[in-house]
């Protein structure tokens, strides 16, 4: 089968065509034939060798996939070949740049209906973190008021829309591009992270008070000055481990008077969060953001991480992996 990847880490120039063997289900395991996987900043981290985990080579990346069980394993029973599914691929065996992926079954769930495999490959891996980060560590609740700093971005523009969904006050960052794309996706306050300082516009809005939430998909220096905009008993999640090591750990003071709960979130793969997200989908309550569909191709998986690693963008970026 064909499939993209690197033969050791580096440059985007790295990514090549490979020729794999077809995987062949274990017991608990199914084949999936891969139609579309979506982009996800980790790609290029993991291109890079900047994730800290036992990669072997020929690597293949890929954290998001929508396609059709081909084959299923001895004692899987949820799955039957024909099914449509959307999951996001473990970060360490073979991921999604390929024809067909093997996954363990408990990772996958049927694909929203009425989504096509382009929309639905956008959301696995940025919609569980999405719901993780909000409702199973920070407890979101209606009138809270959540605070989501890179609005526009694949983690982001799920988290605004579900924050909304829940019933809470969204406020959010953005670049001066995506200021009226993330209040369309339903935050009352977009702040412009690069012209306005958000400590003050995030205590002018709330009158002092500060928000019950920062869902942080930025981290650094946004990760620790976020500490100054905290209602009492907040919670703050951050998904970024870039540059931990380097904050001043004099700034978590604020956090501790406040009574803050603060989440390092690495995101973890279950059926049961996708199924939460398929039922909105379906409904509309949420929608996928497909910013472009990029063709199957070493040259054009290249251009999108560089694009990835600019660390600006809207939506999602999808691979067209097979035609339908
Ligand atoms: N731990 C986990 O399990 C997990 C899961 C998913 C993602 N992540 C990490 O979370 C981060 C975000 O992921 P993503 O998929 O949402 O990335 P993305 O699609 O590249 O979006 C990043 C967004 O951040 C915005 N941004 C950049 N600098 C900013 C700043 N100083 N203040 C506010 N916004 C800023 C950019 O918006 P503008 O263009 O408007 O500046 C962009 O829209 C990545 O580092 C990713 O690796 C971790």
């Amino acid at each position: 089968m064909k499939a993209i990847g690197v033969r050791r880490f580096g440059e985007p120039g790295e990514l090549q065509d490979l020729e794999l063997g077809k995987p062949e289900p274990g017991p608990g395991q199914i084949v999936v034939k891969v139609w579309a996987c979506g982009l996800n900043p980790v790609d290029y981290k993991v291109r890079k060798g900047m994730v800290p985990l036992g990669f072997a080579f020929p690597l293949v990346p890929g954290y998001d996939i929508s396609g059709t069980v081909e084959e299923v394993g001895p004692g899987v029973d949820a799955f039957a070949p024909g099914d449509e599914v959307y999951y996001s691929p473990e970060l360490l065996p073979p991921g999604g740049y390929a024809e067909y992926n093997l996954a363990d079954a408990g990772i996958v769930a049927l694909k929203p209906v009425g989504l096509t495999h382009l929309e639905a490959a956008a959301v696995p891996l940025a919609g569980c973190t999405a719901w993780q980060g909000l409702f199973d560590r920070a407890g979101v609740e209606p009138g809270d008021v959540v605070l989501v700093h890179g609005g526009a971005g694949g983690v982001g523009s799920l988290a605004v829309q579900l924050a909304a969904w829940a019933g809470a006050e969204v406020l959010a960052t953005a670049g001066a591009d995506n200021l009226e794309y993330v209040e369309d996706l339903g935050a009352s306050l977009v702040v412009d992270h690069a012209e306005e300082d958000f400590v003050e516009a995030v205590l002018e809005a709330t009158q002092g008070r500060g928000v019950d939430c920062v869902l942080d998909c930025v981290g650094g220096e946004t990760l620790l000055r976020s500490f100054q905009v905290l209602a009492d008993g907040a919670s703050v999640v951050t998904m970024v481990p870039e540059n931990l090591g380097t904050l001043p750990l004099e700034g978590l003071a604020q956090a501790y008077f406040k009574n803050a709960d603060v989440h390092f979130l690495f995101m973890q793969r279950r059926r049961e969060t996708l199924d939460n997200l398929a039922r909105l989908l379906e409904r509309g309550y949420i929608e996928p953001r497909l910013e472009e569909v990029i063709a199957f191709d070493a040259a054009r998986l290249a251009e999108a991480h560089r694009r990835l690693e600019t660390g600006h963008g809207r939506g999602k970026l999808v691979v067209r992996v097979a035609d339908a």
